[in-house]
């Protein structure tokens, strides 16, 4: 089975409506439909349209463009948030579900992120779900059973058919410069997949993802792409680390 790799940008809460435009349009700039991976732009929510409308206009038919996140309601009082069928209406296909800053910082819990989840599908979006353990979970050895319990809570009740990614990302290795090795993460990633079952998901890694360590890691055999945070926020590292896919 080949799955396709994704190489996708976490732009966070960076960049403002210029630099948006302008690391959308230098990176465009970069990709040719030869390349044979998938890209996937995750802007600040506000400038999502912005980044689509730079996406079209381009003809690129690798890149697409997804939120960094959603309410688990489809409408209603509940200021400040963004339903699923308004990030879908402005042409983004992805949401990612359950990134760690959401659970750890927001406080999204394991039944909020399987919630969200159904939200993104019922918006015609596809989820990105972020799974990975604390440091103190790993020194505890519980690696594998904290992204399994986050993995099969999450998907309770989700379509078998449904088209989803999974983004494995270590809290311990994002945003510190420590990634993961390319060893730990094909254990971890091969523990997701035999938890997955039988479903047809793409893994990717996230975790100070770096031009210098990313075809490393995308050479493991069940890491099928890499969500980049701080290096996607340059159009030069980004576009070095879609050349390694
Ligand atoms: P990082 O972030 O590459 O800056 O570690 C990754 C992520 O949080 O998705």
């Amino acid at each position: 089975m080949t799955r396709r790799v994704m190489v996708a940008a976490n732009w966070k809460m960076h960049t403002d409506a210029g630099s948006a435009r302008d690391l959308a349009s230098s990176v465009l700039a970069g990709l040719s439909d030869e390349l044979s991976c998938e890209v996937v732009l995750f802007p600040p929510a506000l400038f999502v349209e912005a980044v689509v409308t730079l996406v079209s206009g381009s003809q690129s038919r690798i890149c697409s463009v997804g939120g960094q996140d959603l309410h688990h309601e489809d409408k209603g009082a509940f200021t400040g948030a963004l339903a699923g069928p308004q990030i879908a209406s402005t042409g983004a296909r992805w949401v990612l579900v359950g990134h760690s800053e959401r659970r750890h910082v927001f406080g999204d819990d394991d039944a909020t992120v399987g919630r969200k989840l159904q939200a993104a599908v019922r918006a015609g979006l596809t989820p990105v779900l972020c799974v990975g353990e604390q440091l103190a979970e790993r020194d505890a050895g519980e690696s594998v059973a904290v992204v399994t319990r986050q993995l099969e809570a999450a998907l309770d009740g989700f379509p078998v058919d449904q088209e989803l990614v999974v983004a494995y990302e270590p809290v311990w290795a994002i945003g510190t410069g420590r990634t993961a090795s390319p060893e730990l993460a094909q254990e971890m990633h091969s523990a997701l997949r035999a938890a997955l079952g039988g479903r047809d998901v793409r893994i990717l890694y996230g975790g100070s993802v770096k031009p210098a360590n990313a075809a490393e890691l995308m050479g493991q055999p069940d890491i099928d792409g890499v969500l980049v945070g701080g290096a996607s926020l340059q159009a030069d590292s980004f576009l070095q680390i879609i050349r390694a896919a």
